[in-house]
């Protein structure tokens, strides 16, 4: 919530001008600021979030209305504000659904509906303000600072300080939490991907580094993706580190010391290309029963969906049926539904009804516990950086207004 520090406010007014000025919307104050403390003419400087104590220059008719999703809209439309135009979505529709999605999918039955999110982009307060509003998202993921090498760098040093920001920006919020994840073949630190460890070393140094992640956050999260992205779409094992040097055996030794070191949260393996009937899917199939017949602990399934416009798979709901016909629950993990670019108020419109699709789906599956988006906005969305020419895959724009897609998200819901 906004509050004016009326104080602050004062001096910044009388204060003669000095030589260092922050731009509208630049921060001017608060914890630890050392830059400017003054603002462009017509602004001011507030107080603007609760979360973080941080002040920003703030155009003083509209500072009422700051940090909500309709304001976001009005800011746009202000003279003073200079906002991106990245995807070009001036000329194209926004949503228009009033809903708050986390809202509508506890109302439907769902656990949750939830965001990832990422630690730089924690000092952005309006992008802050929308995750952080629990009816829309009931649940976060760290999208990169749980991971191996933000986590153990060097053998045995655990750093942990970017991981429990999420976790505490879960907890002011209310918010559950995904962990994600644990073992990976990508995003590893050297010690681990060069191959230069034994077998056992590996082996044991992967049950540590699990422990000690788990460990860490017992009790703090719904969930957690232990095993990433174990196959190639082909349905072989990826000959990552881990396989090749443990064979599938790491599977059901990490998932064991998992479950010893936080017994609360559900175990997940996570894949992406589990839309569709493939062997990758055939073979997740396979191990998730072999893993249950050995009693091996697993709980759930993450379908990734990361989709593209006009290509969403038809057999969303029957691939996820079949995993919960297992006996182990399901979640879309982390959803996002990319197009090439310039988007069009056509793609928007396709884009829609496909997101429509993929939240129907998990509605119509009584063992899918809820949809994650892999981050709300395209302002911070992964997509660009690795498919080049494609992007505009998340359901708010890269000025965090809502696009048709969030309408589509809502009409799935309601389905
Ligand atoms: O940490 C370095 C930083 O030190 C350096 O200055 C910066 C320069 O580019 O790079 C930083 O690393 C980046 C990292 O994100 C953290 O920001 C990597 O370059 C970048 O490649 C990495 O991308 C992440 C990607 O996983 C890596 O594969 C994305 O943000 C993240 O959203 C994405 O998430 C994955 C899921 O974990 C698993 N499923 C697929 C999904 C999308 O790829």
């Amino acid at each position: 919530m906004l509050r004016l520090s009326k104080t602050f406010a004062a001096l910044v007014i009388a204060a003669p001008f000095v030589a260092a000025q922050s731009a509208v919307w630049g921060q001017c104050g608060g914890t630890g600021w050392t830059g400017p403390t003054t603002c462009a003419a017509g602004s001011t400087c507030a107080y603007s979030n609760d979360y973080y104590s941080r002040e920003l220059c703030i155009v003083p008719c509209l500072r009422a209305h700051i940090l909500t999703t309709s304001t976001w809209r009005k800011l746009r439309m202000h003279p003073r504000i200079a906002t991106s135009t990245s995807t070009g979505s001036a000329s194209l529709p926004s949503g228009t659904s009033t809903a708050k999605l986390n809202t509508l999918a506890t109302g439907n039955g769902k656990v949750y509906f939830g965001s990832a999110t990422d630690n730089p982009e924690l000092t952005d307060t309006a992008y802050v303000a929308i995750l952080s509003d629990n009816t829309m998202f009931g649940q976060i993921t760290p999208g990169n600072s749980w991971k191996w090498d933000a986590t153990e760098p060097t053998q045995g040093t655990f750093t942990f300080t970017a991981g429990d920001a999420i976790l505490d920006l879960a907890q002011a919020n209310g918010q559950l939490l995904r962990g994600h994840n644990c073992v990976w073949y990508n995003q590893l630190p050297s010690w681990v991907s060069s191959g230069t460890l034994s077998a056992s070393e590996l082996e044991s140094a992967m049950v540590n580094h699990c422990t000690t992640l788990l460990t860490h956050y017992k009790g703090g999260t719904y969930s957690f993706d232990i095993v990433n992205e174990p196959f190639n779409d082909d349905g072989t094992w990826r000959t990552d580190v881990f396989y090749n040097e443990l064979n599938t055996t790491y599977v059901p030794t990490v998932l064991t010391a998992a479950r010893a070191a936080d017994p609360s949260t559900k175990l997940y393996i996570n894949e992406y290309n589990l839309e569709y009937a493939s062997g990758k899917s055939a073979s997740m199939l396979s191990l998730v029963k072999s893993l249950l017949a050995d009693d091996v602990p697993l709980d759930g399934i993450g379908f990734q969906g990361h989709l593209i416009v006009g290509q969403v798979p038809t057999s969303i709901q029957s691939q996820m049926e079949a995993f919960t016909a297992l006996g182990v629950e399901v979640a879309i993990t982390e959803l996002d539904i990319r197009m090439t670019l310039p988007a069009t108020e056509a793609l928007y419109e396709q884009q829609k009804t496909d997101y429509q699709n993929v939240i129907a789906a998990c509605q119509a599956v009584d063992g899918c516990v809820g949809v994650t988006i892999w981050d709300y906005t395209d302002k911070y969305s992964w997509v660009p950086s690795t498919f080049s020419g494609q992007g505009a895959a998340c359901p708010w724009d890269s000025n965090l207004v809502i696009k048709p897609a969030f309408d589509g998200i809502v009409a799935g819901m309601s389905a």
